[in-house]
């Protein structure tokens, strides 16, 4: 089996989620990682199974202005020690999925956002699970999300679950095709 994980990410939390996942993967799949970049490049229609990832901004998928913002701080709080990923600069999720050529085939959603509630922090995943739906994945896990502290940083288990996460949804994506309905609530 073949899988591609394809994050969006500005501090490097949901690249590092993103190869924590494709580790995982790797008894079921030959997984490559790509950056929203990178995946408009390749093409995904040979990909048997792919997993998509971004950070939650207000609550969902990011947007350009919020990466700005987020660069922005980056470069002028540099106490903050916040590092900004290489793919940083590159476009978001949100305005790409129309460019990239996801196929037809099983996929599954993630994000990493802040610790807390999930109805004060919100996700990015169920909207990333929605995008794969409408350009005719079939979702074979439910969304889920990995989480950072205020430090902006992983939390330490967050790899560990994340490759986890990874082994299970490559193990057999036939059995756990999700009903719509449990991705759109
Ligand atoms: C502009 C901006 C808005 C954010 N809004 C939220 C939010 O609404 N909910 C949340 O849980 N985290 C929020 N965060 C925290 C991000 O989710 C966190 O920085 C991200 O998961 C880190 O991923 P990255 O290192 O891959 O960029 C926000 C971060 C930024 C920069």
């Amino acid at each position: 089996m073949k899988a591609a994980v394809i994050y969006e990410s500005m501090y490097g939390n949901t690249r590092s989620v993103a190869e924590a996942i494709a580790e995982g993967l790797e008894p079921a799949a030959e997984s490559e990682v790509l950056s929203v970049e990178e995946a408009q490049s390749t093409d995904l229609s040979r990909v048997d199974l792919l997993v998509v990832g971004g950070p939650t901004h207000i609550h969902g998928m990011s947007r350009k202005p919020l990466r700005d913002a987020a660069l922005k701080d980056a470069l002028e709080h540099p106490e903050k020690g916040l590092q900004t990923d290489a793919a940083a600069g590159g476009t978001g999720l949100r305005e790409s999925f129309d460019a990239m050529k996801t196929g037809t085939g099983k996929a599954a959603a993630f994000d990493t956002r802040l610790q807390g509630p999930e109805m004060l922090t919100g996700h990015a995943s169920k909207s990333i699970a929605k995008q794969l739906g409408q350009h005719g994945c079939e979702l074979v896990a439910k969304p889920v999300s990995f989480i950072v502290g205020k430090d902006n940083r992983l939390l330490p288990e967050e790899r560990d679950r994340a490759r986890e996460w990874g082994t299970r949804v490559g193990r057999d994506p036939r059995r756990r095709a999700v009903p719509h309905i449990l991705i759109d609530s």
